[in-house]
């Protein structure tokens, strides 16, 4: 790396640094985990309400009507209940209610990188669920499953819910549930939601809605480089497109260059080149089979203690066990 590079990459925002990588390499990509900026989150809300993105309702759908199911398999009355990733604990709050109603003894400890995030589920659940428990946990869910480690004796028991999993590659959400597992004691429990592959006409339309809210979603990427980088983006010279692989059970977007364009960004004092049609990969969200994600199960440390699925199959919740 030249003396100049590397002072600048000292200087540059971990946004910037990756930005500076993922338009450098060919093919060209962002990262999905960008998304959520503040207009992010509210398109990613609307997703959530949209008729086609069907993943919600089925988690919901599957708590609603298995949350009895969930408490026996959790199979103990005192435990420390953690959630990875907490947003604003629509679904969680299903399985919260129940479990107090049903006398359990237990702490809700959300943890998510964003403080913001955290104080406005912590006032809701105020309002809801004033009995419960609460303390929440801002920062990396590493970092803050380390410190817990050997915190209260009670045996833990984690949620990841909503298909985040899907947003890793194999490779990764085998390193990440791996991890995982090295933080939590044997007999410790993890609860994650998966998307599972099905009719690829189903998929595809989660993720490409007629109304262009995902597309709006994925576009805003665009739209918060411009604001936060200096970038000058024409979103109408881009657009979004969707693909899903029912063999990998891949689904995938991009955003394409609509021409041949170049585009500078102030923040990296560079311009990129865009080829017409040139597709920029911005995120992942894999679809699983139960064999797949049984074996996941065991190459990360888990045995499956019970998996609840949705009536149509769509989806599981899926109860394991550290080993
Ligand atoms: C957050 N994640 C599980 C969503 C998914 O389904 O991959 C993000 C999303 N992207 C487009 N629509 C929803």
């Amino acid at each position: 790396m030249a003396i100049t590079e590397q002072v600048q990459s000292q200087t540059l925002t971990a946004f910037a640094q990756d930005v500076l990588q993922g338009l450098s390499g060919a093919p060209k990509k962002l990262s999905s985990k960008y998304f959520y900026d503040e207009q992010g989150d509210k398109l990613f809300q609307q997703i959530m309400r949209m008729p086609e993105y069907y993943l919600t309702d089925c988690e919901l759908e599957i708590f609603k009507n298995q949350k009895e199911r969930i408490l026996q398999a959790i199979g103990q009355n005192h435990f420390q209940l953690l959630e990875l990733g907490a947003g604003d604990g629509m679904k969680t709050k299903v399985l919260l209610r129940h479990f107090l109603e049903q006398g359990a003894d237990f702490q809700y400890q959300p943890i998510d990188i964003s403080p913001n995030v955290l104080l406005e589920l912590e006032e809701s659940l105020r309002a809801e669920l004033p009995q419960l428990n609460v303390k929440s946990l801002p920062g990396d869910y590493f970092k803050v499953l380390h410190e817990l480690r050997g915190d209260s004796g009670q045996p833990k028991v984690v949620l990841f819910l909503g298909a985040n999993i899907g947003n890793y590659v194999l490779e990764q959400a085998r390193n990440f549930l791996r991890a995982v597992a090295q933080e939590l004691n044997p007999g410790d429990l993890l609860l994650t939601g998966f998307d599972l592959k099905k009719d690829p006409e189903v998929v595809l339309r989660a993720y490409n809605d007629p109304a262009g809210i995902t597309a709006a979603f994925n576009l805003n990427l665009l739209r918060r480089l411009n604001r936060e980088l200096g970038a000058n983006f024409e979103l109408q010279d881009f657009k979004h497109w969707e693909t899903y692989n029912p063999v990998s059970g891949e689904t995938r977007s991009y955003i394409v260059s609509r021409k041949d364009q170049h585009v500078f960004i102030k923040a990296l004092n560079r311009s990129f080149h865009f080829e017409a049609w040139e597709a920029i990969n911005v995120e992942l969200s894999k679809k699983y089979s139960v064999p797949e994600l049984e074996t996941l199960a065991g190459q990360a440390g888990f045995s499956i203690q019970q998996h609840f699925f949705d009536k149509n199959n769509y989806f599981v919740d899926s109860l394991w066990r550290v080993e």
